[in-house]
């Protein structure tokens, strides 16, 4: 049986490797920027079992905080048929990215932007699809208003949100390792937390997002989708 914890994402640093000598007595270790969360390893089979259901047939997938970049590699290279666009707002999560795209040479990955998901203005002017996996919990709460706002500038009618992610329901957590892991984000920055789903659900409603379709995921986390519906065309006056 598998078992699944819990446990705050946390990245580790690829060990370097050996790669080719400079003389026959001296090796030069080369640097490799590919950062490494072993909870990233455990779940991104689960996450691809349903992107694979909600994804569309083709076009663009916008990443929000694609922190190490073994995510998107591995849906790439699972996904082929799409093309993925990562982001993050912290440069060295973006070196990171590009090192693990380089060093899976798929094709259908473009290079990494910088985006921080709560500014006003995002480099990206419309994509397909949007996933944020992780994020949500660890940022402050105006880092979710502006993913969902923008993300309803820049979805066309139909096309998902996909959150990822501890969230409480109901006002509970759902485990009482979620209640310990939001203890700790608390400790470590008091804008941070295991938000309610129902919260999110509303600010994605006012925004122009459908109810949220849930799925139970490994180690007590959800997967939520929204997704863009019509814009209200209005009366004519
Ligand atoms: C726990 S990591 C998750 C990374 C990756 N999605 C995963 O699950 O392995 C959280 C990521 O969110 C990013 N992040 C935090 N606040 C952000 C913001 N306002 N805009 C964009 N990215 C943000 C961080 O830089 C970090 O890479």
């Amino acid at each position: 049986m598998t078992v699944y914890r819990a446990t705050p994402l946390t990245f580790q640093r690829k060990r370097p490797e050996v790669r080719g000598s400079l003389s026959r007595n001296f090796k030069r270790p080369m640097t490799d920027h590919r950062l490494y969360a072993p909870a990233t390893s455990r779940n991104r089979d689960p996450i691809l079992k349903v992107l694979r259901t909600v994804l569309p047939a083709k076009g663009a997938v916008l990443e929000v905080a694609s922190g190490s970049g073994d995510h998107i590699v591995h849906f790439a290279r699972h996904l082929p048929h799409l093309t993925f666009q990562p982001t993050d707002r912290s440069s060295e999560a973006l070196a990171s990215i590009s090192a693990w795209v380089e060093a899976a040479c798929v094709d259908n990955v473009r290079p990494p932007l910088f985006l921080d998901a709560s500014a006003s203005l995002w480099p990206i002017p419309v994509a397909d699809a949007i996933i944020c996996i992780n994020m949500v919990h660890i940022s402050p709460w105006r880092a979710t208003i502006g993913l969902i706002s923008r993300a309803a500038a820049i979805l066309p009618p139909g096309a998902p949100l996909y959150l990822y992610g501890p969230f409480k329901v109901k006002g509970v957590h759902t485990a009482r390792s979620n209640q310990e892991f939001d203890r700790g984000l608390h400790d470590s920055d008091p804008a941070w937390g295991v938000r309610d789903v129902a919260a999110v659900a509303a600010l994605a409603r006012s925004a122009g997002f459908s109810e949220p379709i849930i799925t139970d995921m490994p180690a007590n986390n959800l997967s939520v989708v929204f997704r863009r519906i019509q814009p209200d065309s209005g009366a004519s006056s």
